[in-house]
């Protein structure tokens, strides 16, 4: 072998290693991108901090848009019932949606996914299912239901748990207070 083609391979084999730890570092960054995003998230906003932002959200209105694409079959369901992680199930399963068809189009999926997914619940660690589909099943919804006896639950004017707006009179905007159970009606 002459030496023209030595410096050949070798210069050669120099790019290949370059190329080489350039892939490995890409590929890197795009297996963990939690890394990058916790540092900083953390570093601003303390659980304090999240807290007071979460009862701001609360007496937000909820966006119009929402109301009227969501809010045909069933109250609106405020965002910040859900985590994030349920509302993108939901949102990607419209044509299949508890047994109805809620597809939207396009642009319209795209602005309620962003606004559901920005007001969402914050996840919390001892919450077992990290994505459910329903609010009706969350342990925090049924703590704050448990002393409803099922002889109320048959009252028909309680059409479903999830109709809210049987027993919260302002659940169509968003709000919760005391809860109201309408009595039975006279047999
Ligand atoms: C065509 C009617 C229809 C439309 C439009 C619709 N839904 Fe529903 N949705 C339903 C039905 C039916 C259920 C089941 C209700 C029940 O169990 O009583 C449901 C249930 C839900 C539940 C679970 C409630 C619970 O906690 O049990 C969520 C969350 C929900 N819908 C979100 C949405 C969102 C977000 C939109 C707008 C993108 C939407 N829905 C539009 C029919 C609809
Ligand atoms: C059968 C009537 C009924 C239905 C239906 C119902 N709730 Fe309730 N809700 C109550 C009662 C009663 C309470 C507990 C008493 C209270 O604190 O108001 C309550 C409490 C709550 C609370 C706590 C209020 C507070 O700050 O003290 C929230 C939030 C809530 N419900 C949300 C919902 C949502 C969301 C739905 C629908 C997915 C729903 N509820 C369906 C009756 C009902």
């Amino acid at each position: 072998m002459n030496s023209r083609l030595i410096t050949c391979f070798a210069s050669a084999s120099l790019v290949l290693v370059a190329l080489g730890s350039v892939v490995a570092m890409t590929w890197f960054s795009a297996q963990h991108p939690a890394l990058a995003a916790d540092t900083t998230m953390n570093a601003s906003t303390s659980p304090s901090e999240q807290r007071a932002a979460a009862k701001r959200r609360q007496r937000e209105p909820l966006l119009p848009l929402y109301v009227s694409e969501c809010g045909d079959c069933h109250v609106p369901y405020a965002p910040r019932f859900l985590p994030a992680s349920s509302w993108q199930r939901l949102m990607t399963s419209l044509p299949e949606h508890f047994g109805s068809d809620a597809s939207l189009s396009e642009p319209t999926l795209g602005e309620l996914s962003t606004y559901l997914v920005d007001n969402a619940r914050t996840p919390r660690a001892k919450d077992p299912d990290p994505a459910p589909l329903r609010i009706t099943e969350m342990s925090w919804w049924l703590r704050q239901h448990d002393e409803i006896s099922e002889r109320r639950w048959n009252n028909p004017r309680i059409p479903s748990r999830a109709a809210c707006d049987a027993c919260h009179a302002k659940a169509d905007e968003g709000r919760f207070g005391h809860g109201k159970i309408p009595r039975m009606p006279k047999p």
